[in-house]
C-alpha cells in the first residue's frame, strides 16, 4: 500500500518538474497545497513522503523525502535543509542522515523481467530515491530555535539553508566570539547567495549570561600531521586581546595572560606576521574582516621562556628570556624530583625528607638537599623511629641523586619564583619551549609551571607572592602534547597531578582559568580531566579515538577521512554539533 502512495506521489512529482510554470507563489501557499504543479526551485530538493511511517516523537522520528529525478545526484549526506511547517509559522531544522533507492514496485521486481532485459537498460525509473531528515531543531517565527515539537505534513516541499539567519538559528550558533573558521558540510564551506562564509564563534562575551567557553577548557584531538598546532595557534591568536570579567556577574574587566607548553617551538611565531598573508586573495581578506578575526603577530607581549639546562641550549626564536627552576619549588611540587618511578611509601618517604628539608635548612638548593639525603647520620632517626625502612630510603637516595637534576634546577640569575612577575601578567603571552630539554628537564619544566598555575588558580599558594599573582586575572593554558602532562597512567606523580588539574578545572569558571589541551592521543590523557572539558575540537582520527574523543555518533564514520582544515566541534553549551573548516593559512607567522 505504502509503494503505491510512493507511485502516484512520484508521478505527481515527475509531472511538477517538467510543467516548467516558473512564477513561484509564497512557500507558505506552495507546502501546503496537494498536487501544485510547479518547476522546483533551485533550492528545492523534494517532498516529504510517507515511504512507511511519518513519525516524530521525544526519541526517535522518521522524516523522509522524495528526491525527484533531477536532484538525485545533488544531495549529499550531511546537507541542512529546512521543511517549513506550512500550517503554523515554524520551519524545521534538519540534516539529511540517509539516502535510499527503493524498489517501486515490488511485485514487478519479482516477475522475470529483469531476468530478461540486460543490466544496461534498466534505468532509475525502476527505483525510487528517498532521503531521510534528522531534525535538529524548529525555527520559531521570533526566531528563536526550539525543540522539534511539530511535525511536517505529507507532500511539504523540503529545501536547502537559504540564508545565514536560517543556518545560525537552526544550529543555535552564538552571533560572535572567538573564531575558529568556517560552518562546512562534507569539507566545503556552506555558502548562501551573495553572503560571506558563516563563521563559527566561540561564546567569548563578558557580559552575557553563561561564562565565556574558554573557561570551561578545550580540546583539539587529531591524528599526527592534522593541523592541531595550526588550529591551536589561530584559535589562541584570537584569545589575545580578549576581555573577561573576574567574576561570574561584575567584578573587574581583565586581559587574559596566555601560557603556552610548547614541545616543538612552534608558538612563537605568534610574534610575528605571517609574510604569506599577503598573498591571499582579497575575496578571503574581506571574509576575515567581515568575521572580525584577528590576524598578525603580537610583537613584544609575547615572550619565549627557554628553561636552561646545563649542556643544552635553546635556538629557535631570536628574543628570549633564559630561566630556571628553583630547587625551593620542590618544597611546593615534591613530584618534580619524584618522576613516576616511586612507589607510594617511597614517595611519602620523600615527601617528609623535603618538607623537614626545607623547615630546617638555610640553603634551599638542590645540592644541600642531595646532601641532606645522603647524611647518614641526620636520617638516623628517621630509621630508628621506622619513619622510613632502610630499603625505602635507598630507592629515594638512588632517585635523588640522579646526575641529571645538578643539570636542571638552580641554574642560573633568574628563578621562576623571582621572574613571575612578567611571567604571569595581564595581557601577557608566555611561551615555553621545551623541545632543546632533556626528558627529564623537559618534565621538571612543565610540570612546574602547570602547577604553579593550577595552585595559584584554585589559591593553595596564597601564601606565595607568585600565588597570589596568578589568582589576579584570568589565565589560559595551553598545553601542546597535552597526553605527555595529563596522563592517563597511574604512577603516584600523576595521580596527584591529575588530581591537581581536575580540581582547577572544575574551578575554572569561578577562578577564570581556561585549559587548551592539545593531542593526538586523547586515549592517553587522564578521563578525569577529559570530562571537565566542555569544547572539543576534533579533526581527523580513526574511529576508535573518535569515540574516545567523544565525537557526536554520526561524525564517528566520517572523522578518519577530515583531511587538513577539516574538524569537528562538539560544545553543548556553545551551539549544536557542527563540522567547520579552519583556515588554510595560519594568521601568524
Ligand atoms: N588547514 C590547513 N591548511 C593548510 N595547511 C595546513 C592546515 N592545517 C595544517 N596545515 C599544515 O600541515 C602541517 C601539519 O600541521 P600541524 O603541525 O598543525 O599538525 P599537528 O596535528 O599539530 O601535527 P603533530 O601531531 O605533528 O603535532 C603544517 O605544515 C601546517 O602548516
Ligand atoms: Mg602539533
Amino acid at each position: 500500500m505504502a509503494e503505491t502512495d510512493l507511485e502516484a506521489e512520484l508521478a505527481r512529482l515527475k509531472r511538477a518538474s517538467s510543467a516548467g510554470e516558473s512564477n513561484a507563489p509564497e512557500e507558505l501557499t506552495r507546502s501546503s497545497a496537494l498536487p501544485t504543479p510547479t518547476e522546483l526551485a533551485p533550492e528545492e530538493i523534494g517532498r516529504v513522503a510517507i515511504p512507511d511511517r511519518l513519525f516524530i516523537s521525544q526519541g526517535e522520528q522518521q522524516i523522509e523525502l522524495y528526491l525527484p529525478e533531477v536532484r538525485r545526484d545533488e544531495i549529499a549526506l550531511g546537507e541542512y535543509v529546512v521543511i517549513p511547517l506550512g500550517y503554523r509559522p515554524e520551519k524545521l531544522f534538519g540534516r539529511i542522515k540517509r539516502i535510499a533507492y527503493r524498489k517501486r514496485d515490488a511485485i514487478d521486481d519479482l516477475s522475470e523481467v529483469h531476468a530478461l532485459v540486460s543490466a544496461a537498460s534498466v534505468g532509475e525509473d525502476e527505483y525510487v530515491a528517498l532521503a531521510q531528515v534528522e531534525p535538529i531543531s524548529l525555527i520559531s517565527s521570533s526566531g528563536q530555535p526550539t525543540e522539534v515539537r511539530y511535525i511536517p505534513k505529507p507532500n511539504t516541499l523540503v529545501r536547502r539553508v537559504i540564508s545565514e539567519e536560517e543556518v545560525k538559528i537552526g544550529l543555535d550558533l552564538p552571533p560572535d566570539g572567538l573564531f575558529l573558521g568556517y560552518l562546512a558540510v562534507n569539507g566545503e564551506r556552506i555558502t548562501v547567495a551573495g553572503q560571506i562564509p558563516i563563521a563559527y564563534y566561540l561564546l567569548n562575551d563578558a557580559d552575557k549570561t553563561g561564562d565565556p567557553l574558554i573557561f570551561t577548557h578545550l580540546l583539539i584531538a587529531g591524528m599526527s600531521g592534522r593541523g592541531k598546532t595550526h588550529t591551536a595557534k589561530n584559535f589562541l591568536r584570537q584569545v589575545i586581546g580578549s576581555r573577561y570579567r573576574m567574576e561570574r556577574r561584575g567584578g573587574a574587566v581583565r586581559q587574559p595572560c596566555l601560557v603556552i607548553i610548547d614541545p616543538e617551538d612552534e608558538y612563537w611565531g605568534l610574534r610575528e606576521d605571517n609574510p604569506n598573508l599577503k598573498n591571499i586573495p582579497s575575496e578571503e581578506r574581506a571574509n576575515l574582516a567581515g568575521s572580525g578575526v584577528k590576524l598578525g603577530g603580537v610583537g613584544e607581549v609575547l615572550t619565549v621562556y627557554s628553561a636552561v639546562e646545563a649542556g643544552k641550549s635553546y635556538h629557535g626564536c631570536d628574543a628570549h628570556t633564559d630561566f630556571t627552576i628553583p630547587f625551593e619549588l620542590v618544597g611546593d611540587f615534591p613530584y618534580l624530583i619524584a618522576g613516576g618511578e616511586l612507589n607510594e611509601a617511597q614517595y611519602a618517604g620523600l615527601e617528609r625528607l623535603i618538607r623537614d628539608f626545607f623547615k630546617r635548612s638555610s640553603d634551599k638548593s638542590y645540592r644541600a638537599f642531595r646532601a641532606f639525603v645522603h647524611d647518614d647520620a641526620e636520617l638516623e632517626r628517621y630509621k630508628e623511629s621506622d619513619l622510613i625502612h632502610e630499603a625505602t630510603l635507598g630507592a629515594i637516595r638512588r632517585r635523588v641523586s640522579r646526575g641529571q637534576f645538578e643539570k636542571i634546577f638552580d641554574q642560573g640569575a633568574n628563578p621562576i619564583t623571582e621572574l613571575y612577575k612578567s611571567v604571569f601578567a595581564e595581557g601577557a603571552v608566555s611561551v615555553f619551549p621545551t623541545a632543546h630539554l632533556s626528558m627529564e628537564a623537559e618534565r621538571v619544566v612543565v610540570l612546574a609551571v602547570m602547577s604553579m598555575i593550577a595552585d595559584g588558580k584554585t589559591r593553595l599558594s596564597e601564601d606565595k607572592p607568585w600565588g597570589r599573582r596568578i589568582a589576579q586575572f584570568p589565565i589560559v593554558l595551553a598545553v601542546d602534547e597535552a597526553h605527555n602532562y595529563l596522563t592517563a597512567s597511574q604512577t603516584q606523580q600523576d595521580r596527584i597531578i591529575i588530581e591537581k588539574f581536575v580540581a582547577a578545572a572544575k574551578q575554572g569558571r569561578k577562578d577564570r582559568l581556561g585549559l587548551v589541551l592539545i593531542t593526538q592521543n586523547p586515549q592517553d590523557v587522564s578521563e578525569a580531566v577529559l570530562s571537565q572539558i566542555s569544547t572539543r575540537i576534533l579533526l581527523g582520527m580513526d574511529q576508535t579515538m573518535a569515540e574516545r574523543a567523544g565525537a557526536p555518533g554520526h561524525y564517528q564514520k566520517a572523522l578518519p577521512y577530515f583531511e587538513k582544515g577539516r574538524m569537528v566541534v562538539h560544545s553543548p553549551d556553545n551551539s549544536q554539533p557542527v563540522e567547520i573548516r579552519g583556515l588554510p593559512f595560519c594568521l601568524v607567522r
